[in-house]
């Protein structure tokens, strides 16, 4: 790689935090946690070999918020008491050993929960069963059931379990920072989908209603972040549906990037399996391009198969500040450094999540 004016390698701020680069490690969910959510030692030094190897910003797998339904697998870590956000340190300081930040993903699996140990049964914005079936490596069987839609209680306590866990977050765990998972089919996600949501109270209706409970978390995540930057990442694929494409097209787009830019977030995490390609058919706009032009002062995260030195400096240039590279990543924990120094980057092997997606030891 000509190193020579590579944006890539810049230092980029979201809001009061620097970030020595553009690149950062995508959320990936390992389930190497303990059975009681607390994250391990493995964890720590999986993690700060990303950040040794040159990544400006880790941020973690999708953490669960509460002790009722947002719990989506067996071992996957929480944040939702004082012991747990302590387990979190060990991670958080491996990570800034190396000058990188850190930022918590927290997420409600909603009706795509497939191992919650606190509650049995799953909720989602309605009764509906979602498409697709579990994933096997993360412990999963057969068919997801049909969920309970939420009543505004349950929908009030998901709301306060991502403000609480972003409190730990920041408050004890020392992490730099909240993604809030607004993507891939998740509970917020359910909100957002037409098929899935089909309310017809407050949460429920057109776009602009259907995105009404991700403002809700933002600004109750907000309230107890202090300046930490909040942000959120959206998508249009899912787990379980990997093809879905929001109904109103490039309309939601300018709603739901306006609504966010609104709503006062720090930062905008997009995500597809093509970042570059067209987000919309018939259509030649990528969804870097469509938040970039409806959320024009936020900054911006894209990911999605990036991880080619070209492609990422072209997202760079179609909008996006910063790369998030999830599999290449596990393939290459330094793949920044790789790409400075022209070493060759070794091909990711699906191997390495087999049978069970949990960290393996030659991944520490
Ligand atoms: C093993 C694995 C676990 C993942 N877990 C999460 C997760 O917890 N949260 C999330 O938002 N995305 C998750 N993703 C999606 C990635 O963040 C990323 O969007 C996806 O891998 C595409 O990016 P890539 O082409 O750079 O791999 C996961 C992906 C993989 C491969």
């Amino acid at each position: 790689m000509n190193t020579n004016d590579r944006q890539i390698l810049t230092p980029f701020d979201i809001g009061n935090l620097k970030l020595r680069n553009r690149f950062a490690l995508a959320p990936m969910t390992r389930v190497s946690a303990t059975e009681s959510g607390n994250a391990t030692q493995a964890m720590a030094r999986y993690y700060e070999r990303f950040a040794k190897g040159g990544f400006g910003l880790l941020i973690t797998e999708g953490i669960y918020t509460d002790r009722r339904f947002s719990q989506g697998y067996a071992f996957q870590p929480g944040l939702t008491d004082e012991e747990q956000a302590l387990a979190w340190t060990a991670v958080t300081e491996a990570i800034h050993r190396h000058e990188s930040a850190a930022f918590a993903q927290i997420m409600h699996a909603g009706a795509i929960s497939q191992g919650n140990r606190f509650v049995t049964g799953t909720v989602g914005p309605s009764a509906v069963q979602p498409k697709g079936q579990q994933m096997k490596f993360y412990y999963g069987q057969g068919q997801y059931p049909v969920p309970k839609a939420m009543s505004d209680e349950d929908i009030a306590d998901a709301i306060q379990g991502f403000a609480n866990a972003a409190k730990l977050a920041i408050g004890t765990a020392g992490f730099d920072g909240i993604e809030i998972h607004g993507a891939n089919g998740y509970l917020l996600d359910q909100f957002l989908t037409d098929y899935t949501n089909r309310r017809s109270d407050r949460w429920g209706g057109d776009v602009k209603r259907r995105v009404g409970l991700i403002l809700e978390v933002i600004a109750a995540v907000k309230k107890v972040a202090g300046q930490a930057p909040v942000g959120v990442r959206i998508s249009q694929g899912k787990v379980n549906d990997y093809e879905h494409k929001w109904i109103e097209g490039d309309a939601s787009a300018e709603i739901i990037f306006g609504a966010l830019a609104d709503a006062g977030v720090d930062f905008i995490h997009v995500t597809e399996h093509k970042a570059w390609q067209p987000a919309f058919s018939p259509g030649n706009t990528s969804l870097i391009e469509l938040a970039r032009r409806y959320a024009p002062a936020i900054p911006l995260i894209a990911n999605g198969g990036l991880d080619n030195p070209g492609q990422a400096e072209q997202a760079l240039l179609d909008g996006a500040d910063i790369i998030a590279i999830g599999k290449a990543a596990l393939a290459n924990p330094d793949l920044p450094h790789r790409l400075m120094t022209d070493q060759p980057v070794r091909d990711f092997d699906p191997a390495i999540l087999e049978p069970i997606a949990n960290i393996k030891d030659s991944e520490f």
